[in-house]
């Protein structure tokens, strides 16, 4: 988080909060999140937007209550890809027409759940799909606003991007061998479906912005290829998620103006090109938002030396809390949080406590050589897709998440118990 400072003590501070109060207080590991820089956040997207276009935050990220509170309150829309999401933006106050429902095998309990809310927008993914909400809708009077999520043909990665023929991935509809043309057609057949627009999501952590306009253009075209066979100008796209965010200083993120301005001249080129009028543009952010507002607060329980390789550390977490390191590889940093120490830099790995050698938490990152049991480690960058996919492994208990705010924090999530477990257990 961008206002973690140190105190005179050297332990770290968030919102002017001593991280070893909140250890106290709250217990480890914990994931300490940033209200203000969480909202701040939220306002750059909107101002780099501007009235003009909507910004989703993408729920998948993190969801809570307050998060959601705090996206309403800041103007943001909120794109959910469960019933489950759905029913925490209901239940904390987001007005359903600001809520998009996603996923590529939405059952129709969730499409049911969605259409009798209102939700404003349910991004169609298969042609199944189609004919399963249109019933629903029919069945209920309403006529839904849909978008068709489209499969444009580009990879994105890091610092690359290469276009493919066919995403061989199960999202959306291809551009390339006309099942998206095909989709549009069933679509504007159904009475009981408005086609509001096309929706496209290229992949996540992005830095790179040419997959981004090479979407932009594809759709863009595809809107033009409606318009010409059908005599219908479609009124949105949504260009999805998937900006990059820092997790170690190798990573140079863009700032939201950035990808706004960008993709705000694409379309309008390519619209010009074509002779549309320019759609309303969305966008869905999740990692952008809530990645840099929270850390993950762990405690130092084992340091073990392996001569001529490097110090294993393992804290009170782990995989359960961080399955990123484990899945994809992902990198993140460390350091220590409770005191200032002169000693040398070692090479670490650290390690969570589950039963697994793939436990790994920071694959490569130097600690002080005097790092030790019940020293506070910081790991930064951990809100976005940690919490929301911890699991219960090894019976771990999933952490708390401990909003900071004008020098106050407050659990927002709160720790599991081993009563919570054992409820489940019915055996
Ligand atoms: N919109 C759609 C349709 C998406 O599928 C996603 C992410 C987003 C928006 C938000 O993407 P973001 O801005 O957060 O990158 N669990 C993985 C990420 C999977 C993301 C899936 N969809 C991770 O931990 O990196």
């Amino acid at each position: 988080s961008r206002t973690v400072t140190r105190n005179d003590d050297g332990a770290a501070e968030v919102g002017g909060l001593d991280v070893r109060d909140l250890a106290a207080e709250f217990g480890t590991p914990a994931y300490i999140l940033d209200e203000a820089d969480f909202r701040a956040r939220c306002r750059a997207w909107r101002a780099a937007f501007g009235q003009g276009a909507d910004v989703f935050y993408a729920g998948k990220a993190f969801l809570s209550r307050a998060v959601v509170r705090w996206l309403t309150e800041e103007g943001l829309n909120l794109d959910v890809c469960s019933g489950t999401e759905l029913a925490v933006a209901l239940d904390a106050g987001m007005p359903a027409e600001r809520i998009a429902l996603h996923g590529n095998n939405k059952s129709t309990a969730e499409i049911e759940r969605a259409v009798t809310a209102g939700v404003g927008r349910i991004v169609l993914d298969s042609f199944q799909e189609i004919a399963r909400v249109a019933a629903v809708a029919a069945e209920h009077g309403v006529r839904q606003r849909v978008q068709i999520r489209v499969t444009v043909g580009v990879e994105a990665h890091t610092h690359e991007f290469i276009a493919t023929a066919h995403e061989d991935q199960k999202f959306g509809l291809s551009l390339a061998d006309g099942q998206a043309a095909e989709a549009v057609r069933r679509v504007l057949m159904l009475d009981s479906l408005e086609l509001a627009g096309i929706h496209s999501h290229i992949g996540s952590q992005i830095f790179d912005m040419a997959g981004f306009e090479v979407a932009a253009r594809r759709v863009v075209s595809l809107l033009g290829e409606i318009r010409d066979e059908h005599g219908v100008e479609l009124p949105e796209i949504d260009l999805g998620g998937g900006l990059g965010i820092a997790y170690t200083t190798d990573d140079d993120p863009r700032e939201p103006h950035e990808i706004a301005k960008a993709l705000g001249e694409i379309v309008a080129r390519e619209c010009d090109a074509a002779r549309l009028t320019p759609p309303r543009l969305s966008v869905e952010p999740g990692r952008a938002i809530v990645g840099p507002t929270a850390f993950t607060l762990y405690e130092v329980g084992t340091v073990k030396p392996l001569e001529g390789l490097r110090t294993y550390v393992s804290v009170d977490g782990g995989m359960s809390d961080n399955i990123r390191t484990a899945l994809y590889d992902a990198e993140y940093s460390v350091s220590l949080v409770s005191r200032a120490s002169d000693a040398e830099p070692m090479l670490v790995r650290v390690v969570g406590k589950h039963c697994e050698s793939g436990d790994i938490v920071v694959k490569d990152a130097f600690l002080p050589a005097d790092t030790a049991p019940g020293d506070l480690l910081a790991v930064p960058a951990t809100g976005a897709y940690c919490r929301s996919m911890a699991s219960n492994y090894n019976h771990a208990l999933r952490p708390p998440v401990v909003a900071v705010a004008d020098g106050r924090a407050r659990v927002i999530v709160r720790r599991e118990t081993e009563e919570d477990l054992l409820r489940l257990d019915v055996g």
